[in-house]
C-alpha cells in the first residue's frame, strides 16, 4: 500500500469491499460496495462510487484490494483516571468477584493526579484507540466524586474525547459512607451546577451496591433539567431496575444489560434506547456474556462499546469486542461491524459518523484484511492500515 497525505482532498482507490452502513447504497445491511473508490475533502466523504470512475485528488491511498469501514465509534469509555488495578484483575482470575468496590482505589488514585498526568494518560488512551480504529470516542467522570474533581475531569475530558459524560453517581465516595440518597442529592444538585456546562451527557450506575432506582432517577432527572441527556449504566450485575428506566427517561443507551428479564428486552426491543454491550467487561471480569442474538431477535437496536477503565475492562480493542461478540454472543460478523460503528453512532445519538455516505464525516479505516469478517476470523492480529478522523489520517 501506498499514502501521501499532503492536500486537502484525499482519494482512496481500489477499495475491494466499501462498508458504508448505508443498506440502499449496496450488497446487505452493511452496505457493501464492491470495487470503489471514496473521496475525502475538508473533512468530509465527498463522494463514493466504481473506482474507474473516481475523480483526481491531492493525495491518494491505495487499499490494494482490501476492506474500507467506517471508524469503529466507542460509546462507552472511562479514561480520565490515574493508575490501574493489575493486581485486582489478577485476584479475580484467581476466582475473587467483581463488586465494583475497587472504583474507590482509582478515586484515590485520581484525586492525587496532577492535571497533566490526567491529561497526559487520557492522550495515551485516545491515541492507543485511534491506531486500532476508533475514531468516535465517548468519555465519562466518575474518579472524582467532590464537586472539584468531577468538574476538573469533565474539563479534561473536553479537551480531547468526542463527547462527554457526566458520572458523578458512579460510586458512593468515602466521605458519604452509608449515605448513597445524601450522596445522590448532592450529585444532582451542587455537583451537577458544576458539572453540566462541561458535559452532554449525564449517567449514573444504578445497580446493586451503587444506585438505586429512586437515586439514579433523582439524578438522572436533574440532568435532564439542566440540559444533559441521559445514558445508564444498567443490569451489570443483577437483573436490576436500570433498564426499564433508561427506557422510560428515553436514555440514549443503557449500557451492559448483561442481565435482563423478558421485560427488560421488551422495553427495549420497543423504545429508541440503544442496548449497548460490552463484551470486555464480561471476559475481564469472568461473568456470563449478554445475550446479544435475544436482543437482536427481539427487535432492539446493539451497540458495541468498550468500557475502558482500569478495573471491570482494561482494554481498548473494538475488534476484540467484535471477536467474543460473534464467537459468544450469537451476533454474525456483519452484525457485530455495524454495531461496533452505527450502533455506537446510534448510541450517541450521531448522525455524521458510523456510516460512510456522501457528507459524513470521513471517519475511515482501512483494513489490511479483504473483508470486515477478519475482524472477528482473526482475533487478535493487527489488521489495521490507516486510520483519518474527520479526514486527517490519525495511523497508518
Ligand atoms: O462500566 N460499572 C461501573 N463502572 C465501570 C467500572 C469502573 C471500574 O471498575 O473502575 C464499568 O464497568
Ligand atoms: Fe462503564
Amino acid at each position: 500500500m501506498s499514502t501521501s497525505t499532503t492536500g486537502t482532498s484525499t482519494v482512496i482507490t481500489n477499495i475491494g469491499e466499501l462498508v458504508t452502513n448505508e443498506p440502499g447504497a449496496g450488497e446487505g445491511p452493511l452496505g457493501v460496495r464492491r470495487g470503489a473508490a471514496l473521496v475525502i475533502e475538508d473533512g468530509v466523504v465527498a463522494w463514493t462510487g466504481p473506482a474507474s470512475e473516481a475523480p483526481a485528488a491531492d493525495a491518494a491511498f491505495d487499499a490494494a484490494g482490501r476492506a474500507v469501514l467506517p471508524g469503529f465509534v466507542d460509546s462507552h469509555a472511562h479514561l480520565v483516571f490515574a493508575g490501574e488495578r493489575a493486581e485486582e484483575f489478577a485476584a479475580r482470575m484467581s476466582g475473587q468477584k467483581y463488586t465494583g468496590g475497587g472504583i474507590r482505589t482509582t478515586v484515590e488514585r485520581t484525586r492525587g493526579a496532577s492535571d497533566d498526568d490526567l491529561r497526559a494518560n487520557l492522550r495515551r488512551l485516545l491515541g492507543e484507540m485511534a491506531r486500532q480504529g476508533t475514531t468516535t470516542v465517548e468519555c465519562k467522570s466518575g474518579y472524582g466524586l467532590t464537586v472539584e474533581q468531577e468538574e476538573r475531569a469533565l474539563r479534561l475530558a473536553a479537551e480531547q474525547a468526542d463527547e462527554v459524560t457526566f458520572l458523578g453517581a458512579h460510586v458512593v465516595p468515602v466521605e458519604y459512607d452509608g449515605d448513597a440518597s445524601g450522596y445522590a442529592r448532592h450529585v444532582a444538585t451542587d455537583m451537577l451546577a458544576a458539572c453540566a456546562p462541561h458535559a452532554r451527557w449525564i449517567d449514573v450506575f444504578c445497580e446493586r451496591g451503587a444506585f438505586d432506582a429512586d437515586q439514579a432517577r433523582e439524578v438522572l432527572e436533574a440532568g435532564i433539567a439542566a440540559g444533559l441527556a441521559p445514558r445508564v449504566h444498567a443490569n451489570q450485575l443483577t437483573e436490576g431496575p436500570g433498564v426499564r428506566l433508561a427506557v422510560e427517561l428515553d436514555a440514549a443507551s443503557a449500557d451492559h444489560c448483561t442481565f435482563l428479564s423478558d421485560a427488560d428486552v421488551d422495553a427495549l426491543a420497543s423504545s429508541r434506547t440503544v442496548a449497548t454491550l460490552l463484551p470486555g467487561v464480561e471476559f475481564s471480569t469472568r461473568q456470563p456474556y449478554p445475550d446479544a442474538r435475544r436482543l437482536l431477535d427481539a427487535g432492539a437496536t446493539v451497540a458495541l462499546a468498550c468500557d475502558c477503565n482500569p478495573g471491570s475492562c482494561y482494554s481498548s480493542s473494538m475488534a476484540f469486542c467484535i471477536a467474543v461478540a460473534v464467537r459468544d454472543m450469537g451476533m454474525t460478523p456483519a452484525e457485530a461491524v455495524w454495531s461496533a460503528t452505527a450502533g455506537g453512532a446510534r448510541a450517541l445519538r450521531r448522525t455524521d459518523v458510523g456510516h460512510l455516505a456522501v457528507g459524513a464525516r470521513a471517519d475511515v479505516l482501512a483494513l489490511d484484511a479483504a473483508s470486515h469478517i477478519h475482524l472477528a476470523y482473526r482475533p487478535g492480529v493487527p489488521q489495521v492500515a490507516a486510520v483519518w478522523k474527520a479526514g486527517v489520517q490519525v495511523a497508518g
